[in-house]
């Protein structure tokens, strides 16, 4: 069966201000986990879910995304002329060749539902993904993208990746009112944005994977800027559930925040202990090594 997907969106014009200094000329996407800036798993996970456009939503700080996904002769020509065939392996694989990317500028951070409208005329009227690369998620084989776009096959609703999240974190997500489940599948009664603890209806939050229906955007045109002064992809969400059912979805994989510093932390170390060229070496060091070493050093800082 051929799927419905073949669009995807990453809203990657946002501030990233808990990254700053870092984040102040270079995008937050571009963090690098291991050897890959976190917007290149963003786009992996797209293509393993059979996404054939890559609709990225930049902004005036973001060109190195653009450098990353274009061609780069000059290291191609060089790493061709010196023999390096495996490397020139990895700088081609960047994006498959049936694969286009597509970049369209956020004039301003009005918030991610303003993100998502910027790509409206592109998207057109099909159902499309949004990724947002900052929640890196492992699952290693089907990605959480790929296992959506099942779901979207199938039901021909609106997506929403969730998970459970500590209950005082509420106010850091959006956050589902559940209604009737069937496995990993939940259908929405409401959502709201950022709720404080005593007011979530649930401790189910939307983490960046969405399959959206192209109605979404109908809403998008018209919400009031929401929580923190944005204009919210889950306002728009929210007024959707008024024409049609949405769909929460507990996916299977491992999420890292990396949006937070904590998090971006986390998905380093795990990351370099799936990674199979540092895998061994970097166990043994983390094993044998790294509790002497660190208590020495907080030692020598201390004197
Ligand atoms: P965040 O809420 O993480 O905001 O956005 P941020 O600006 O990136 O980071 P902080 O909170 O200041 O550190 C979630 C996603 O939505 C995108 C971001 O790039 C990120 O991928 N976004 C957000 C936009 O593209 N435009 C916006 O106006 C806001």
């Amino acid at each position: 069966m051929t799927s419905k997907i073949r669009k995807a969106v990453f809203p990657v014009a946002g501030l990233g201000t808990r990254f700053l200094p870092a984040t102040k000329a270079n995008p937050k996407e571009m963090l690098t986990v291991v050897d890959k800036p976190l917007i290149q798993y963003a786009a992996e996970e797209a293509v393993n879910a059979g996404i054939k456009e890559l609709i990225f939503v930049t902004s005036s700080s973001k060109r190195a995304i653009e450098d990353h996904f274009d061609k780069n002769y000059e290291l191609e020509a060089e790493l061709e002329r010196k023999g390096k065939t495996e490397l020139l392996d990895i700088v081609r694989s960047v994006v498959p060749n049936d694969v286009s990317c597509i970049y369209v500028r956020q004039p301003e951070a009005l918030g991610l539902g303003h993100a998502v409208l910027c790509a409206a005329p592109i998207v057109g009227d099909e159902p499309f993904a949004v990724i947002l690369a900052d929640d890196l998620i492992y699952t290693g084989k089907n990605c959480v993208l790929g296992q959506m776009v099942s779901v979207y096959n199938d039901r021909e609703c609106s997506i929403l990746g969730v998970e459970e999240v500590p209950a005082d974190e509420t106010d850091r997500y959006g956050i589902v009112d559940p209604g009737e489940s069937d496995g990993r599948i939940t259908k929405l009664k409401s959502i709201v944005e950022k709720p404080r603890p005593e007011d979530a209806r649930s401790n189910l939050a939307v983490v960046g994977r969405y399959v959206l229906n192209p109605r979404i955007f109908e809403h998008l045109v018209d919400i009031p800027r929401g929580a923190g002064g944005e204009i919210q992809l889950t306002d728009a969400i929210e007024q959707l559930l008024q024409d049609e059912a949405v769909l929460a979805y507990r996916f299977e994989g491992k999420r890292y925040d990396c949006g937070s510093k904590m998090g971006y932390l986390q998905a380093t170390i795990e990351h370099a202990l799936l990674h199979p060229d540092l895998r061994e070496e970097f166990l043994e060091y983390l094993v044998t090594e790294f509790g002497q070493r660190a208590k020495k050093f907080l030692h020598a800082i201390n004197d």
